[in-house]
């Protein structure tokens, strides 16, 4: 018998303790649940102290091992594209495995494209929005995809449902990771979960395999920019899915996609490819993506993903507080994490920590200071970071101490 959460229900979470962490207990009051299904539950939940809100994903399993590997998923992914975990906990007693993330208050791209459908009142500002939603989206991708080269993370089940979008495009944010193919230490996991991907987006040719690579989810990602961009699902129904599972020239090739741009066309076709013949690299894709929409004047329409020059670095110190933070001196209470450029996240706080976001523009350093969940909180509406700036937030002052450009 699963033991699903009430709404109402008060529940004291303590997270998994992995070597490297703090200690974390949120008391959760249960709110309102998103979903429920055999073997899941999805709840909206308040912590009691802070009011603050998260999403709790509850799995339940009679299979004590299969929950194993999400207890092993250490693995932290700072990117602003990617739902905040904040850690697993594993309720032995119930059999279920609670992970506690922040909430995203928004729809997921299906839901959001059969609702409301994309903001813009033109097919060019719609066209815009897209564009948005898919750059960060790809740059999500890349994020989880680079942190160990070796042994990349493959996400194994991307899908609009798996796409957290706002109508505008201004939060995109990739959730439901399965944690298959995660590097931890020397090991590498492997999640038995009965379901392995969806029919439609997965990849035929690894269809329930335990096989992990990139070149699956680069796949996937092509018929999420196709549904994204035209609004319905490239394999549609059961016969076109059945023909997707037994014939390559079908699963492989591209429909056409009225009224969007060629070059578009020519990407996403090249990332569903045969696999031979398809994007290898993420990176691949999006330095051709980026070159289109420069080429269109469409780059600067996506502020948010501003890329560093390998050269030339700007070295600052900046003090939160009263811990001091110098490149040099490297105080471990500093994570760097991906967004624009270099960023730094205070781990001072617990979860409600916040992230010091430095942007490089040429030969100027801005600053924004974003929440733990990487949304921006304070964006000074200033031409550059100089010395002596101060930034505050929650009651912390943030000083910039020293600037200085390396030789
Ligand atoms: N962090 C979140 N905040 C708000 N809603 C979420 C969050 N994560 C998931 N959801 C919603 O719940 C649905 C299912 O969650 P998901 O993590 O994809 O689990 P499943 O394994 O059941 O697909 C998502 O499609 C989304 O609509
Ligand atoms: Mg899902």
């Amino acid at each position: 018998m699963n033991l699903y959460f009430s709404e109402g229900e008060i529940f004291i979470w303590k997270k998994d303790q992995d070597y490297h962490s703090n200690p974390l207990s949120l008391s959760l009051r249960m709110q309102k649940e998103s979903y429920r299904m055999p073997n899941k539950q999805g709840m909206i939940a308040k912590d009691i102290y802070t009011a603050s809100t998260y999403f709790v994903k509850v799995l339940f399993c009679n299979d004590m091992d299969s929950v194993y590997v999400e207890k092993e998923s250490k693995v932290q992914l700072f990117s602003p594209f990617i739902v905040r975990i904040y850690g697993g906990m594993l309720d032995q007693e119930h059999h279920r495995f609670i992970t506690v993330m922040e909430y995203i208050p928004e729809h997921d791209l299906s839901d959001l494209l059969y609702q409301n459908g994309i903001a813009g009142d033109s097919w060019k500002e719609k066209m815009r929005v897209r564009h948005r939603i898919a750059t960060k989206f790809l740059y999500g991708i890349d994020y989880y995809m680079s942190i160990y080269e070796e042994d990349p993370i493959v996400h194994r089940d991307l899908k609009p449902e798996n796409l957290m979008v706002s109508p505008d495009g201004s939060l995109v944010k990739i959730v439901d990771f399965d944690w298959v193919h995660l590097h931890d230490s020397s090991h590498t996991v492997t999640l038995r979960r009965e379901q392995k991907g969806t029919p439609g987006y997965a990849d035929p040719a690894y269809w329930n395999q335990y096989i992990c690579k990139q070149t699956m989810d680069i796949y996937s990602a092509g018929l999420v920019l196709f549904f994204l961009y035209t609004g319905h699902h490239h394999f549609h129904g059961n016969d076109e899915i059945q023909r997707y599972m037994m014939d390559p020239d079908y699963a492989y090739r591209l429909k056409d996609m009225p009224g969007v741009d060629p070059e578009i066309h020519k990407m996403i076709a090249k990332m569903i490819a045969p696999e031979a013949e398809r994007y290898q690299q993420i990176k691949e894709i999006i330095k051709d993506w980026k070159a289109y929409l420069m080429s269109k004047g469409l780059w600067e329409d996506i502020p948010e993903i501003l890329e560093e020059e390998e050269e030339d670095t700007i070295r600052f110190s900046y003090e939160i507080g009263d811990v001091i933070y110098r490149p040099y001196l490297k105080p471990c209470r500093f994570l760097p994490i991906e967004y624009g450029t270099h960023q730094e996240r205070s781990q001072n706080g617990r979860v409600s920590g916040h992230i010091m976001s430095f942007y490089r523009l040429e030969d100027r350093i801005k600053a924004v200071i974003l929440h733990e969940d990487c949304h921006p909180v304070l964006v000074r509406n200033t031409e550059s970071v100089s010395e002596g700036d101060i930034y505050s937030y929650a009651g912390t002052q943030i000083k910039v101490l020293q600037i200085g450009r390396r030789s």
